[in-house]
């Protein structure tokens, strides 16, 4: 681990798709431990600007920790060519302009959680521990993974699982909850898991359990709706020549980013009628990873966080 919080992915490849002009204003949207961001302020020194955003408190002091051991950086942050913001990077055209940047020339987006927040107990992510059942990236936010068990209908429990963690056992799991907290609320991450492991099939138990807490994470952070905010959001930012850069760890993110790289890419946009012709758009988009970039092998072995990752990457007209 190289600082022990996080081990970035894809990180050569996705600082390369990003930067364009080393005097440019750069958004890291998913700062983590700043893995990417020391990369990205390597390339931009001593001109450009860093805009570093994380939900999560946690990443933003780690990060801030990261430039502080560095000379450099020390100065480049001084200077305000570092900054770090404690917020979502949904809200990016508001964070922008509380900051008086009109426009940027990169965003970087590495979604999902660290390792960090996956190891730290506190944080209730892991099913491998027992914590209280949070699973908030940001502690600000009321809803947690706790009120979404012990609140939500069957239906809509059965829902969360089918649609974010693609549970073939949605309803039964969703049925065994409710029955459960019939009698006894469900407080933590060992107890989630216990109820889940009884409906889970054999062997498998690990992998339905991993797309339960997967599910209920994504629910509780709006991590789909937030993505595809951010997308739309930052098309009013990106200069022309501006790239924006996702990694993404499973198929309900990447397909998003996929999606709406082609939309924004097309010259068309279908009329929604057979008998109807397509209406002529403008492009906004030029897509420039035809297919998914994915991790070496070297690091796939090094890092196995990195194998599910896909990075993909366009460029704004
Ligand atoms: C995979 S880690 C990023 C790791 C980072 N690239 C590095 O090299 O250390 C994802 C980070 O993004 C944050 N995050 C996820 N979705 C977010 C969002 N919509 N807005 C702000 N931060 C978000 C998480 O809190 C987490 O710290």
């Amino acid at each position: 681990m190289s600082n022990g919080y996080h081990i970035p992915v894809l990180r050569k490849e996705a600082v390369d798709a990003l930067i364009t002009t080393a005097d440019g204003v750069y958004v890291d949207g998913t700062l983590g431990g700043g893995g990417h961001a020391e990369a990205i302020a390597k390339k931009i020194f001593p001109n450009g600007l860093l805009i570093g955003i994380d939900a999560d408190a946690d990443a933003i002091a780690e990060a801030q920790r990261r430039f502080s051991a560095t000379t450099d950086f020390q100065q480049f942050i001084g200077s305000g060519h570092i900054i770090l913001v404690h917020d979502n990077v949904s809200n990016i055209q508001a964070i922008l302009r509380q900051r008086n940047v009109r426009q940027i020339h990169g965003l970087l987006l590495d979604i999902g959680v660290s390792s960090f927040q996956l190891d730290e107990g506190s944080k209730g992510f892991s099913f491998r521990t027992n914590d209280a059942l949070d699973m908030r990236m940001d502690k600000r936010q009321t809803l947690d993974a706790r009120t979404v068990v012990n609140t939500y209908s069957e239906q809509e429990l059965a829902r969360v699982f089918w649609r974010y963690g693609e549970e073939k056992s949605s309803r039964r799991i969703a049925r065994a909850i409710v029955e459960h907290r019939a009698h006894r609320r469900i407080e933590t991450t060992g107890e989630l898991a216990f109820v889940v492991e009884e409906k889970a099939s054999g062997k498998f138990f690990v992998k339905t359990l991993a797309r339960v807490f997967q599910a209920l994470r994504i629910e509780v952070n709006h991590e789909l709706e937030n993505l595809s905010n951010t997308l739309r959001e930052t098309m009013e930012v990106l200069a022309a020549g501006g790239r924006i850069v996702v990694i993404s760890y499973h198929s309900l993110e990447d397909r998003i980013v996929k999606n709406f790289f082609q939309v924004e890419a097309a010259d068309k946009v279908s009329s929604g009628h057979k008998l109807l012709p397509d209406m002529p758009r403008v492009p906004r988009l030029r897509v420039i990873t035809k297919k998914p970039i994915i991790a070496s092998d070297e690091e796939q072995l090094q890092n196995p966080r990195s194998r599910s990752a896909k990075m993909r990457a366009a460029e704004r007209l």
